[in-house]
């Protein structure tokens, strides 16, 4: 199927791309790399341009001939939200509705949407089920639960098919090690510390060891980018052979908390995490673990890295190759 992918140069897209070029799938991207890396897109050509255009937006749909889109585009950190609300809303709401609507024009009437667990706020009760309260504490998580009714009103009545996708905390990189996880800022847990361990940082802070858990950090469920993917392709074949429109967690259902993944890390590089212990994260939950058997139930999905330390060894593969795609360029730029 030819799929449009925005948001297709980004750590997640960039992996869904090549699952669905390795399924038989015709991924084109489209990305205004804001935030991606042109380097990141591998197996697909790339259409350059902006969501919040409706003329490039409609222009893609039209010259990628698409028959479904999978929307990765966004903007992702929690932090940042709170600071520039309205920066969120136009990226994630806006430019969701310029999609869409030029979607409706081409008509291309499947979408498989990528939300997120910040969608349910607080956890009231754990494991967090698709039925769990729907209480964003966000900007981000609002923008993309107002992008989840968007989509349900949209295919209540004018025919859209939807899956929405509600990610837990993804991590590692692909296992053969040419495309991984590339933010400025680096915020997330995995990658932090394995440039601590790197020598690039010069410390990890754990953000709270207060916490109301076992050993008073953080438990987070991480789950690999390439199950993810994997995820996608089950998603769209699904809509393709005209299943349901859902919301689905993706998660393993397995809980880890911060000091077990910086002792993980420890493991996986041989190497001294050095660390420092800070005070919370302004709106960082205590503890948020995926109830995931819906879509295993539903597609057959299993999530194929389980054990954390493989997630961590292969995010580690990443960093020891450089881990940012401006490095690797200018490695190969020198002849190395
Ligand atoms: N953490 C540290 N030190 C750091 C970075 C993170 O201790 O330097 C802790 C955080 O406090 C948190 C855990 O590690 O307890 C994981 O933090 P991440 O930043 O890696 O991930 P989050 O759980 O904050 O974010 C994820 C997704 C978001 C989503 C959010 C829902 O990346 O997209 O869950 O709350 F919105």
């Amino acid at each position: 199927m030819r799929a449009l992918v925005t948001g297709g140069a980004g750590y997640i897209g960039s992996h869904a791309v090549r699952a669905l070029a390795a399924r038989g799938h015709e991924p084109v991207v489209f990305d205004n790399l804001s935030r991606g890396h042109r380097e990141a897109v591998i197996d697909a050509p790339i259409i350059v341009g902006d969501l919040l255009s409706p003329g490039d937006t409609a222009q893609a749909i039209a010259s990628s001939r698409a028959e479904a889109v999978l929307h990765f585009a966004g903007l992702t950190y929690v932090g940042e939200s709170v600071g520039h609300p309205d920066v969120y809303y136009r990226n994630n709401v806006a430019g969701t509705m310029n999609l869409l609507d030029a979607m409706r024009e081409h008509r291309v009437g499947t979408i498989i949407f990528s939300s997120t667990a910040a969608v349910y706020g607080d956890p009231v009760r754990l494991p967090i089920d698709e039925d769990h309260p729907l209480a964003p504490v966000s900007p981000y998580g609002r923008s993309k639960l107002m992008v989840e009714w968007m989509l349900r009103d949209r295919a209540a009545s004018l025919g859209l098919r939807y899956v929405a996708l509600r990610y837990f905390n993804a991590a590692g990189s692909s296992l053969d090690g040419r495309i991984g996880e590339d933010h400025e800022p680096e915020t997330h847990l995995i990658p932090r510390v394995l440039l601590a361990a790197a020598g690039e940082l010069p410390e990890l802070t754990i953000l709270g060891t207060d916490w109301d858990t076992p050993d008073g950090t953080c438990i987070r469920d991480y789950i690999h980018v390439e199950d993810l993917a994997e995820a996608h392709v089950l998603a769209l074949d699904h809509l393709a052979g005209g299943g349901r429109s859902a919301s689905w967690n993706l998660g393993t259902g397995k809980g880890c908390s911060v000091r077990e993944v910086i002792a993980c890390a420890e493991k996986v590089t041989g190497r001294k995490v050095p660390l420092v212990e800070g005070g919370r994260r302004a709106g960082d939950p205590a503890v948020l673990v995926a109830a995931a058997d819906r879509i295993q139930r539903e597609l057959g999905w299993r999530p194929r890295h389980l054990d954390l330390e493989a997630i961590v060894a292969s995010a580690w593969r990443w960093v020891e190759r450089g881990g940012r795609y401006a490095r690797l360029a200018a490695a190969r730029g020198a002849g190395r």
